[in-house]
């Protein structure tokens, strides 16, 4: 959607300064428009707008609603930092957005704003509630937990969910990007969130929704809803990932970890037509190997370690979540 963003997540764009992508290279929402048109005949059903920030982009809801009335499209989701969401959760709902994901990685102000750097803790939760009261269900909460930094966040997180029937979706460390300067010992594995959980409130391990999500869901065994973890480092699903990603700058990518991408804006700027690229686009997707996080579970393991300088990796805030 852009790559802007008006907050700098120590996990993901810690840089002060930062080169946006120049206005022109982003895609316009014309081109977004018959991007998803070009894709939906080929199996794609479900469209999830990232960032940046998306929110930061103009009228938003215009973009929703044209992507809403695609035959195929049967779901649009949002994942947001929540800081205009309040404005903006009606609008959005009304335009045809079905679900949304907010990140929160702390519920003390003190440490949200330092995580985040530029956000305010009580803003966003205005902005999750109002889009609850927008009507938007499920909502979830996204938080990374990064060792030293958070990890007592989880159980006061799950009991916040909890009370006001929000799902939690806690989300391994991962070395996207590479502005973060991720280390492994910064990750907290899975299987320790799910302790800490576990410990207080018993789970029922559910699996993946519909079998091929990034996270593995878990029931609260007193029937209080539900909460999932997405373990790209520690359990990779990189063979039942079905994602595919456009960047801001109108790049096709097949894998989060990718080093570039496939250049779709120049096809789509060019007089190439619908078959063509539809074809192109088809012979991408069916042609990937990608299996980045399997690939560093097994360097991970063996004995030379894993060197994330090793890879190049494009930044989350061009690629989105
Ligand atoms: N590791 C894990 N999750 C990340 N996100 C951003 N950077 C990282 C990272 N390094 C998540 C944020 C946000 C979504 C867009 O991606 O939590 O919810
Ligand atoms: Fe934080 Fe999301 Fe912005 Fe990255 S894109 S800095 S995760 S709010």
């Amino acid at each position: 959607m852009t790559d802007r963003c008006n907050f700098r997540c120590t996990y993901c764009m810690p840089f002060d300064h930062y080169d946006w992508i120049n206005k022109r290279e982003i895609l316009t929402y014309e081109e977004i428009c018959r991007v998803v048109r070009l894709a939906a005949p080929l199996g794609v059903r479900k469209i999830r707008l990232t960032g940046g920030e998306p929110l930061l982009r103009r009228d938003l809801p215009d973009l929703v609603r044209q992507l809403s009335h695609i035959p195929g499209i049967e779901d649009i989701a949002l994942t947001t930092n929540g800081s205009r969401l309040g404005d903006m959760a009606g609008a959005l709902r009304s335009a045809g957005l079905n679900r949304i994901n907010v990140s929160i990685d702390s519920l003390d102000p003190e440490r949200f704003t330092h995580i985040t750097k530029r956000g305010d803790l009580d803003n966003v939760l205005k902005g999750l509630f109002a889009a609850r009261e927008a009507g938007l269900d499920p909502i979830k909460i996204n938080a990374v937990i990064e060792r030293g930094v958070n990890e007592d966040d989880v159980l006061p997180l799950v009991e916040f969910g909890r009370e006001h029937g929000f799902v939690m979706r806690f989300i391994e460390y991962m070395d996207v990007g590479t502005a973060n300067a991720w280390r492994l010992e910064r990750t907290v594995p899975k299987a320790e969130i799910l302790e800490r959980i576990g410990a207080r409130y018993p789970l029922d391990t559910l699996g993946r929704g519909d079998g091929n999500a990034p996270a593995v869901d878990f029931a609260f065994r007193d029937g209080k809803g539900t909460v999932g973890i997405v373990a790209s480092v520690t359990e990779p699903f990189c063979g039942t990932c079905s994602r595919g990603r456009l960047t801001a700058d109108g790049r096709f990518v097949t894998c989060l970890f990718s080093r570039t991408g496939h250049d779709l804006k120049a096809r789509l700027r060019s007089d190439a037509g619908d078959d063509e690229t539809g074809r192109w686009l088809e012979a991408i997707w069916t042609g990937r190997t990608d299996r980045f996080s399997a690939d560093r579970l097994n360097a991970i393991q063996s004995p030379d370690g894993y060197d994330p300088g090793e890879h190049d990796k494009i930044e989350m805030i061009t690629l989105g979540g």
